[in-house]
C-alpha cells in the first residue's frame, strides 16, 4: 500500500511523519517541486524509524511523478501558506494553478486515488481538484473539519481543565470564519457541552475557533502544521484502513442540506472508497441558517476561480 503527499512543505511533512509513525502504509512518498526538500525531509523521517519503531518506508522526489505511481490516497498539501494579514481566499489564483498541474499529474499515474486536499482556500481548491481529476466526489475530500473541530475541542478541553480525549464535537461549512461550530452536538462524553460551560464562555470558545487558523499565522508568520497535517494523516488512515470514522470534511453536495454543487464541511463516513455515506443531520432553523450562509460564502469564492478559467 502506497500513500502519497505531494508538497513537503510544514504540512506535507508533519503528516507524512504521522503516517509514518502510525505505519499506515508500508510506502509514503513525498514529492515536491523544490529540488532536494522531499528527498531531504523523506531521508530525515526515515532515519527516525529506527529510533521511533516504525517501518513504513519513507521516499522523497523532486517532481518525480512516476514514483507516485498506483498510490490509494495522494495528499495534496502543495501551495503557498498565509501569511499574516491575508486571508485563505487571497491565495486562489497561485494555489488553483498549483493544484491543478498537481492533481492532473498524479491523475497520469494513480487514476483511481482518494485525493485528500488541504490547499488554501480549502473548500475552492478541493472543486478545484475535483474539476482536474474527473473523479467522483466520494473521492476528491477536503481536509478542514478535523482541524477546526480539533482546535473547537482543545479550547474547550482548556476551559474545563479536562483530557481533551473526552470532548466530542461536530462542525459544518467551509473552512473560514463563516464555519459553523455545532453546539447542540458538542458533548463531554455524551454530557451535553451547556450544561458544563456557561453561554457567554461557549461564544467566545466559537469565535477563537472561527478565528484559530489566524491567530496562529499572527504568532507564527505563516499557517499552523502540526494540527493540520495529523488531520490530513486521519483522513488518510480512514480510508487506507477502511476505518468507516465519522469525520467533519469538505465534500460536493448534491442536495443534502438543500445544497447542490457547493463544496462544503459536513459529517461523513470515511472508509476504504473515500466518502462511503454523507450524514445529513438534523438541524434546527438557526443552525442551518449559519450552513446557507457558509454556502453562500464558498459560492462566491467559487465563482472567482469559474472567472478565472
Ligand atoms: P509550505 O510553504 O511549508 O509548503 C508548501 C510546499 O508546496 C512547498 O514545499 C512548495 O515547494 C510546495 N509546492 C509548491 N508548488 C508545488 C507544485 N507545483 N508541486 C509540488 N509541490 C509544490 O506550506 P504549508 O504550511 O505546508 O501549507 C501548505 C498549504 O496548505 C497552504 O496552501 C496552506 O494555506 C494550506 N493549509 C491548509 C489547512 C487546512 O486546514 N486545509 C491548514 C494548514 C495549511
Ligand atoms: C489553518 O486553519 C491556515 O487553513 C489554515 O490553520
Amino acid at each position: 500500500m502506497k500513500i502519497s503527499v505531494i508538497g513537503a512543505g510544514n504540512v506535507g511533512a508533519t503528516c507524512a511523519k504521522v503516517l509514518a509513525e502510525k505505519n499506515v502504509a508500508n510506502e509514503i512518498v513525498m514529492l515536491d517541486v523544490k529540488e532536494g526538500v522531499a528527498e531531504g525531509k523523506a531521508l530525515d523521517i526515515w532515519q527516525s524509524a529506527p529510533i521511533e519503531r516504525y517501518d513504513a518506508k519513507t521516499i522523497g522526489v523532486t517532481n518525480d511523478y512516476v514514483a507516485t505511481a498506483g498510490s490509494e490516497v495522494v495528499v495534496i498539501t502543495s501551495g503557498l501558506p498565509r501569511k499574516p494579514g491575508m486571508s485563505r481566499d487571497d491565495l486562489i489564483s497561485t494555489n488553483a494553478n498549483i493544484v491543478k498541474s498537481v492533481t492532473e499529474n498524479v491523475m497520469k499515474y494513480s487514476p483511481n486515488a482518494k485525493l485528500v486536499i488541504v490547499s488554501n482556500p480549502l473548500d475552492v481548491m478541493t472543486y478545484q481538484a475535483y474539476l482536474s481529476s474527473g473523479l467522483p466526489r466520494h473521492q476528491v475530500i477536503g481536509m478542514a473539519g478535523i482541524l477546526d473541530t480539533g482546535r473547537f475541542k482543545a479550547f474547550i478541553a482548556d476551559e474545563l481543565n479536562i483530557s481533551p480525549k473526552d470532548v466530542h464535537a461536530m462542525l459544518m461549512g467551509g473552512h473560514g470564519d463563516t464555519m459553523v461550530p455545532l453546539v447542540r452536538y458538542t458533548t463531554i462524553n455524551g454530557i451535553p457541552i451547556t450544561e458544563m460551560i456557561p453561554e457567554d464562555k461557549l461564544n467566545a470558545i466559537i469565535e477563537r475557533t472561527k478565528f484559530g487558523g489566524g491567530e496562529l499565522v499572527k504568532l507564527m508568520g505563516t499557517s499552523a502544521w502540526y494540527a493540520p497535517g495529523a488531520a490530513a494523516a486521519r483522513m488518510a488512515e480512514a480510508i487506507a484502513r477502511n476505518h468507516r470514522r465519522i469525520y467533519p470534511v469538505c465534500v460536493k453536495l448534491d442536495g443534502e442540506y438543500g445544497q447542490k454543487d457547493v463544496f462544503l464541511g459536513a459529517p461523513v463516513v470515511l472508509g476504504k472508497n473515500g466518502i462511503e455515506k454523507i450524514i445529513e443531520l438534523k438541524l434546527n432553523d438557526a443552525e442551518m441558517d449559519l450552513v446557507n450562509k457558509s454556502a453562500d460564502h464558498v459560492r462566491e469564492v467559487m465563482s472567482v476561480l469559474d472567472k478565472m478559467k
